[in-house]
C-alpha cells in the first residue's frame, strides 16, 4: 500500500481510504445523526461504526447523500458464511444505503472458530460489488495467516488497539510484509493517556493539545485513526492536525511510552464475548 495525497492512503485492493476519521463506539443511537452532520461540517471525510455500536440507522442518516468513507463490522454472533451475509444485508438496511466501503469481521472469536467461513462471506461481498473493501479488526499474525491461506485473499486493513500505550510493533511488521493497513482503535487510549506529561510538553511546544500530539503521531507512523467524540469542540480539534509535525525528538519520547501491558481493551484471544 502507498501513501497517497491529501490525507489518504491506497489500499491494497487499489482504493484509498482517508487516514483520519471519526469513531462512533458509544456515541449515542439518538445523537449519532447531528453528530454526522457536524463532523461532516468539520472536514471529516471518514465514519467506523459497527453493528454492535447499536447507531448504524443514525449514522446512515446523517451521512446520507455525502461521499463520506464508511465502515461497518461483522458482530461476532453472526460469524459464519450465511449468517455474514445476511447481518450485512441488515447492517445495510440500518445504514439506508446498498453498500458499504469497508466491511470488517469485529474480531476473531477463535473459540466459534467461524471467522475464515465469515472471510469467504465478505470476499462474496466485495465480489459483488456491496463492500467496497474488506478487513479484520483484532486479528492476530495467526488468525490473517489462516484467512490468507484458506482464500488466497489478504484483508486491506486490520483495525487494532493502538496508542502511545501499546504500539503493537510486532503486529504492525506482520501487517507491513503483507500490505495490510493498520488502523488504530482507541488512539487516544481512551482519553486516559492524555494527562501523561511527556505527551502534554510535547503538546506545549508546538502550540497544540496532548490529543492533537497523540492523532498526528499516529499519522506520522502511517497508520489509519480515528479518533471518537461526540464533543463539537473536540470534533474540530481532533482533525485540526495538519499545520504540524511530531519530530524525531518527540518520536522518542512517545516511543518510551509502549508497554507490553498498556491494553485498556479486551485481549482478541480470550475475550469471549
Ligand atoms: N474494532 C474494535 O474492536 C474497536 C474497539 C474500540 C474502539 N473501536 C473504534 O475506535 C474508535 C475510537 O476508540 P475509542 O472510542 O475506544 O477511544 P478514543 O478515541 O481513544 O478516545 C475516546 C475518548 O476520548 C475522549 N476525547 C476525544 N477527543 C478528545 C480530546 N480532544 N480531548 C480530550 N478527550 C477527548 C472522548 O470523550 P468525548 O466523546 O466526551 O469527547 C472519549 O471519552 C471507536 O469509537 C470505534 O469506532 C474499535
Amino acid at each position: 500500500m502507498a501513501e497517497a495525497p491529501h490525507g489518504t492512503i491506497t489500499l491494497n485492493d487499489g482504493r484509498s481510504m482517508p487516514r483520519l476519521g471519526l469513531g462512533v463506539w458509544q456515541t449515542p443511537a439518538g445523537e449519532a445523526a447531528r453528530i454526522m452532520r457536524e463532523a461532516v461540517a468539520a472536514g471529516y471525510r471518514a465514519v467506523d461504526t459497527a453493528s454492535a455500536y447499536n447507531n448504524e440507522e443514525g449514522v446512515g442518516e446523517g451521512l446520507a447523500g455525502t461521499d463520506v468513507f464508511l465502515t461497518t463490522k461483522l458482530w461476532n454472533a453472526d460469524q459464519g458464511y450465511d449468517a455474514t451475509l445476511r447481518a450485512f444485508d441488515a447492517s445495510a438496511a440500518r445504514l439506508g444505503r446498498p453498500s458499504v466501503d469497508l466491511y470488517l469481521i469485529h474480531w476473531p472469536a477463535p473459540k466459534k472458530d467461524l471467522f475464515v467461513d465469515s472471510w469467504k462471506a465478505l470476499v462474496r461481498l466485495r465480489e459483488e460489488g456491496r463492500a467496497g473493501s474488506i478487513g479484520v479488526s483484532n486479528f492476530n499474525a495467526d488468525h490473517i495467516a489462516r484467512i490468507v491461506g484458506e482464500t488466497g485473499v489478504t484483508p486491506a486493513v486490520n483495525q487494532i488497539e493502538l496508542h502511545p500505550r501499546f504500539q503493537q510493533r510486532a503486529l504492525r511488521e506482520v501487517h507491513e510484509r503483507l500490505g495490510i493497513a493498520t488502523e488504530s482503535w482507541s488512539p487516544l487510549g481512551r482519553g486516559a493517556l492524555l494527562d501523561d506529561p511527556a505527551l502534554a510538553e510535547i503538546a506545549r511546544k508546538h502550540g497544540k493539545t496532548a490529543a492533537q500530539v497523540v492523532i498526528r503521531w499516529h499519522l506520522d507512523e502511517g497508520l489509519i485513526v480515528i479518533p471518537k467524540t461526540v464533543n463539537p469542540e473536540r470534533l474540530r480539534e481532533n482533525i485540526d492536525v495538519w499545520d504540524f509535525a511530531v519530530d524525531g525528538d518527540d518520536r522518542a519520547r512517545i516511543a518510551k511510552l509502549d508497554s507490553a501491558d498498556g491494553r485498556t481493551g479486551p485481549d482478541p484471544m480470550t475475550a469471549t464475548f
